[in-house]
């Protein structure tokens, strides 16, 4: 029996996953997929650090600890193996927000900027937000999986697209992109002169398997975007971490912050990264062999029971893509029936983007009977309405 077994009963605590059911589902008892984040406690050398440091008892205007980034670049190298120098670390509270702090430092009102979808819905605010027009660089569904479009890349930076903002590795799909193909969308981006921008806040998420590959060990100008909070659940703690060795960019980067008056120091959610960097690391190994085993057991499940369902190979992340389009249900009508017939609470595949209509997202960060029964459940359903 491994600790994820156990996970951690939320209910109760406010958070988004499990309490949010009723406002968002319409039902409270749905077994909650959704939000990306865990079941399970955090590692416990970063509960201990946050006991120790609130047993301090004094939490006024603080600065980092040198050991803060220390931690991050010691991180990369280690675990990633790549070289980020110390000048090129700066803290933010939360990727979404270094993403449009980015946009809105590399590309002006008017310009376009590329998503490749179907991608993370926040993508597309952070572009429109920023008074930018969306590109989209649609993913290819292959016999092989998803695949980049290169030729429409091209396209996009040769039309005038100022920069990309990659998701890597990929939220919906899961995919882990190969180091050549990150190569090829650089050489791209340099070439068109257009900026290279990576969220990467699932870097470390890399199943067994899988290597994730930084943008930062393929192009010393793109602007790398990091964080503990989705390895290590800690998301209400609001910290992350931007990699930008191009000092140009790295100013236009903290001007842009300055001007959003993002600045100062969350206390908790720095020692709390630098305790899950540190002292996280074997947790982290757990985590991602036994959320390969709730892969498999999903896999394995479907193929023998639901085989008109099919699911993109996770190599990254613990999120599951879903395509239920054989089911010919109508994107309203297949979320009214996971809900009300099978009990589930799926992120829904629109989120993220038009692309994603007949899909749907399953978080499987969570106790695997939890994910077992949710997939029972579904079967249940399915063979109800006949369609299974
Ligand atoms: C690809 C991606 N980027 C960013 C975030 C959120 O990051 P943050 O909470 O640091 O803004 C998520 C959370 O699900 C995500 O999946």
């Amino acid at each position: 029996m491994s600790q994820f077994d156990l996970g951690v009963n939320r209910e109760g605590s406010f958070c988004l996953k499990w309490d949010e059911r009723k406002a968002v589902f319409g039902r409270a008892d749905v077994i909650p997929l959704w939000v990306a984040d865990m079941d399970f406690a955090a590692p416990q050398p970063v509960i201990d650090a946050l006991v120790e440091r609130a047993r301090h008892g004094a939490f006024g205007y603080s600065g980092h600890d040198p050991r803060d980034v220390d931690a991050v670049v010691n991180w990369m190298k280690n675990r990633h193996g790549v070289e980020v120098a110390r000048e090129a670390v700066l803290f933010s509270p939360g990727v979404v927000d270094s993403l449009r702090v980015a946009v809105a430092a590399v590309a002006k009102p008017g310009e376009s900027v590329v998503v490749q979808t179907p991608v993370y819905g926040p993508f597309y605010s952070v572009v429109k937000d920023a008074g930018c027009v969306i590109r989209r660089n649609p993913l290819i569904h292959t016999e092989a999986g998803w695949q980049m479009d290169f030729d429409d890349l091209e396209a996009a930076f040769k039309e005038g697209a100022r920069a990309i903002i990659l998701c890597n590795p990929h939220n919906p799909i899961g995919r882990v992109w190969r180091r050549e193909e990150l190569e090829k969308v650089s050489e791209l981006a340099v070439r068109y002169g257009a900026a290279l921008i990576a969220d990467e806040i699932h870097a470390d998420l890399e199943l067994p398997g899988h290597k994730n590959t930084s943008v930062s060990a393929v192009n010393p100008d793109a602007m790398a975007f990091i964080a503990a909070t989705k390895t290590f659940n800690l998301a209400a703690l609001r910290q992350s971490s931007a990699l930008i060795p191009n000092p140009d960019r790295r100013k236009a980067f903290q001007d842009e912050m300055s001007r959003r008056g993002i600045n100062g120091l969350n206390l908790m959610g720095a020692v709390a990264q630098r305790a899950a960097y540190e002292g996280g690391e074997p947790w982290l190994n757990e985590l991602l062999t036994y959320l390969d085993g709730t892969r498999q057991a999903v896999e394995k499940y479907l193929a023998e029971r639901l085989p008109m369902l099919s699911v993109s190979p996770l190599m990254g992340t613990y999120l599951m893509w879903l395509d239920m389009r054989a089911l010919n249900m109508e994107q309203e009508a297949l979320e009214k029936f996971l809900v009300e017939k099978a009990g589930l609470g799926l992120s829904s595949g629109v989120f993220f983007g038009e692309e994603g209509r007949g899909f749907m997202r399953m978080n499987i960060a969570t106790p695997r009977h939890n994910v077992e029964k949710a997939l029972e459940q579904l079967e249940a359903a399915l063979k109800a309405e006949g369609l299974c």
